[in-house]
């Protein structure tokens, strides 16, 4: 499907920024809408004057409902993103996922707009079944815990989505592993690829929490992208929810390595994770996407491993933090 008008809300974002560059190059007339607490609008500079940029908040009803009006199909990625950011600030990041995607799906609604919700692999908490599929049981702590309220924010904005996709609306979920790759924001907000590409740079050591034989599938950006895109433009993937994800386990403890090859010399050194989060923290020991379903409906399987995906993200950032 091309030519669609588009809107991509974080689209100054790390995933928004790389998702508006493959929609401008498909031939899509996109608008982004994004408040830039956390995008940066020098990710678009690619694309200035190729696209309509709005600076504001999908906390805006009224500004949300009248971009969502001139768009056949809306890309939902705004978000308080990430465990760190809800630990750190849980009151705006609950109130933003939970509103903001009320608003989202409300104005789609209203103006009969196709809407894709950008979901995460947190939904499943911390289950031990493995590999996780999108229809298994979501396994939390205690509300105490904040990093569970990102899960739940999230899980509350899927089951409104398919609320809504009840009374008609067209909605697709995607539920996302460990996104990397170029543009990743050096703060990271938990993105332990940007935490240690930061350290290595700084000539810090690398700081693995605990034991470092946790688990994650580290996924890179144009995988993550190429899929969603598939997941929005797909009719039979209309009302479901996907996973995105890389099927290759890896700990981070590989992953301090394999980072670690590219900055020979740096040492790594292993801290509490009470020290990086606090005491109101809980870990996901391991995380691993079934893929099953993305693979059947869209066709899609993650096509850059780590170690090619690395080697990019690293040429990147050494050109962007030079
Ligand atoms: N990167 C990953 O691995 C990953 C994993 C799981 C889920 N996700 C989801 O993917 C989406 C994009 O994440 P990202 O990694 O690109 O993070 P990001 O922080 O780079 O992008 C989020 C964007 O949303 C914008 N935003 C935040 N609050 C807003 C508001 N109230 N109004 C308008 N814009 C607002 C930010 O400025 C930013 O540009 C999010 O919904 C996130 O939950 C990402």
């Amino acid at each position: 499907m091309t030519g669609d008008r588009v809107l991509v809300t974080g689209g100054a974002g790390f995933l928004g920024s790389h998702l508006v560059d493959r929609l401008c190059d498909a031939g899509n007339d996109v608008t982004v809408l994004d408040d830039l607490s956390t995008g940066d609008e020098a990710r678009l500079a690619l694309r200035r004057g190729g696209i309509r940029f709005v600076e504001g908040s999908v906390l805006d009803a009224a500004l949300v409902g009248a971009e969502v009006a001139r768009a056949d199909l809306v890309y939902h990625l705004a978000a308080a993103v990430g465990v760190r950011n809800v630990v750190d600030r849980p009151l705006t990041s609950l109130l933003t996922n939970a509103r903001g995607t009320e608003h989202v799906l409300a104005a789609c609604f209203e103006h009969g707009a196709k809407v894709l919700l950008a979901s995460t692999s947190e939904i499943y908490g911390k289950t031990t079944k493995l590999p996780m599929a999108e229809d298994d049981d979501r396994v939390l702590g205690s509300t105490r815990i904040h990093r569970w309220g990102y899960s739940t924010t999230k899980a509350f904005d899927e089951h409104l989505a398919f609320a809504y996709a009840d009374q008609g609306l067209p909605v697709v979920v995607v539920r996302y592993f460990n996104s990397y790759g170029p543009r990743l924001a050096p703060g990271g907000y938990g993105s332990v690829v940007a935490n240690f590409l930061r350290q290595a740079t700084s000539g810090e050591p690398l700081t693995v929490h605990g034991d470092g034989e946790q688990t994650r599938c580290f996924t890179y950006v144009d995988d993550t992208v190429r899929g969603t895109q598939l997941a929005a433009t797909t009719p039979a993937a209309e009302g479901s929810v996907l996973n995105l994800g890389s099927t290759r386990e890896t700990t981070v403890l590989e992953l301090a390595e394999l980072v670690r090859s590219h900055f020979p010399g740096v040492e790594i050194v292993h801290v509490p994770h009470e020290e990086y989060y606090g005491s109101s923290y809980e870990d996901t020991r391991r995380r691993v996407p079934d893929v099953t379903r993305a693979r059947d409906v869209l066709g899609w399987e993650p096509a850059v491993d780590l170690p090619e995906g690395l080697a990019r993200t690293v040429e990147w950032w050494r050109g962007a933090h030079a």
